[in-house]
């Protein structure tokens, strides 16, 4: 399906004419710096808007420019991630932040391949970078994005993701790239319908959170962020405070290792320095 430009216009009317009453003035849309939208881009992945807009501020204290996080150590970066979860994206920031700095001299490259190159980008993070950091004339898809189009122009029925883009791309405004995509996320954040736009089943049953490993994996990283503690005691307080048994804990441990959140030297288990 391709949209008609009359339909094109029709939605760029609806959604600026909306936009003009709703948008949000976010701190990440007052800076064109590339190293700015990424921290932020990576920061409201997987979580919301009103928990990134504190950390948001924190993290660019500490750590302001692409060369202060590149020196930064990997224990420093996941304590001022605390509180965030998903811990991996603090260590892919920085593992990003060290890659511009090494490959790129410091500067972020434009080119979608080179962003998609840097340890943590997908392509949804790429073009991000692209056109709220370079105002490039391309399409982001997310899940909002997605659920506007397929609402709009597919009925709400599931679409395979490359007619999702085809769309995507022919609704980008010729130099309007930053604001369009703004005014989609505030659209999809202030004004879908929550639920099930899409007809794709929804999960059935949810687990709560505080019996889940990644709960364990955030208690565990919260004992470490404090201070370096050997794994014998650290098992012992989460088979406690947590009700997990040895083996469960230890499972739990090695992917933290796996995942290079937290290192072992002897019997003690700490932060990666
Ligand atoms: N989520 C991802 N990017 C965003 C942005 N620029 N504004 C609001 N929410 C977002």
């Amino acid at each position: 399906m391709k949209p008609t430009p009359s339909a094109v216009r029709s939605f760029h009317e609806m959604v600026y004419s909306w936009w003009e009453l709703h948008r949000r003035d976010l701190p990440w849309r007052r800076t064109r710096d590339p190293y700015r939208i990424l921290i932020s881009e990576v920061m409201l992945q997987q979580t919301q808007v009103s928990r990134v807009l504190p950390k948001y501020e924190e993290f660019l204290y500490f750590f302001p420019d692409v060369y202060a996080l590149s020196r930064a150590t990997s224990a420093q970066v996941l304590r001022v991630w605390k509180g965030m979860g998903y811990n991996r994206r603090a260590l892919y920031l920085k593992r990003a932040a060290e890659s511009v700095v090494h490959t790129y001299h410091g500067e972020f490259p434009h080119a979608e391949s080179a962003l998609m190159s840097l340890p943590g980008l997908g392509l949804y993070t790429a073009r991000a970078i692209m056109v709220f950091a370079f105002e490039d004339d391309v399409a982001m898809v997310d899940t909002n994005i997605r659920q506007i189009i397929v609402h709009f122009f597919f009925g709400g029925v599931a679409q395979k993701e490359k007619r999702i883009l085809d769309v995507a791309a022919k609704l980008v405004p010729k130099g309007k790239s930053w604001s369009w995509h703004q005014a989609l996320m505030d659209y999809g954040a202030l004004e879908l319908p929550r639920g099930n736009a899409t007809n794709t089943p929804r999960k059935k049953t949810s687990v709560p959170f505080a019996d889940t490993d990644r709960f364990i994996r955030g208690r565990i990283l919260d004992i470490l962020r404090e201070k370096r503690t050997s794994e014998k005691t650290l098992i012992g307080d989460v088979m406690k405070q947590y009700g997990r048994n040895e083996q469960r804990c230890r499972v739990i441990i090695s992917g933290l290792i796996k995942d290079g959140l937290i290192v072992r030297a002897g019997s003690v288990l700490s932060l990666p320095e």
